[in-house]
């Protein structure tokens, strides 16, 4: 049973990622999923705490772009016994905003979004408690390059 947290820019291709790689096996999470709700993390929580109940994996598809921001949820995963992966989403501002600029209707995120996501991000480390960490870069032919995290 598995954890998975994506960590990257809005237009990074984390969502497309994860129709390619998980959709089949993991539990599909993500504060887009209710965008009006109130009180999103406590509901994102409890909505990864019941799957994981249930012996279900689990990815988590937001920007999860600080280590406050992903510390409850890798408490969480260890908590209920899972192994807590990330996947870390190259996230080249020109690229992000110019795949998002292609996006139409709602898919389509204001442009200072990804300018305040850009500004907190934080780059994630073994030592917030992950298992693993893989680097992720969405080439230009439309495939995906996973390779080892390195620490810098
Ligand atoms: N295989 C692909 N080839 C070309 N463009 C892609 C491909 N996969 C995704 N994209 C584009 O990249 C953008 C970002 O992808 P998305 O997965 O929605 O990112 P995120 O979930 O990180 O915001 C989208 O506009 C999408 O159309
Ligand atoms: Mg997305």
């Amino acid at each position: 049973m598995e954890l998975v947290l994506f960590i990257g820019l809005q237009g990074s291709g984390k969502s497309s990622f994860y129709r390619e790689r998980f959709a089949d096996t993991h539990v599909l999470v993500s504060k887009d999923l209710w965008p009006h709700a109130r009180k999103r993390d406590a509901r994102q929580q409890r909505h990864i705490s019941e799957a994981l109940e249930a012996g279900r994996s689990v990815a988590v598809d937001n920007t999860n772009p600080t280590p406050e921001s992903r510390a409850p949820l890798i408490a969480l995963g260890k908590e209920k016994g899972a192994r807590v992966v990330g996947y870390a989403f190259e996230s080249r501002l020109e690229d992000c905003l110019a795949r998002n600029a292609l996006r139409v209707g709602k898919a389509r995120v204001p442009e200072v979004g990804i300018y305040a996501t850009r500004k907190v991000l934080r780059w994630p480390s073994l030592a917030e408690g992950f298992d693993a960490l893989y680097f992720v870069r969405l080439t230009r032919e439309g495939t995906f390059l996973v390779t080892e995290w390195s620490e810098s």
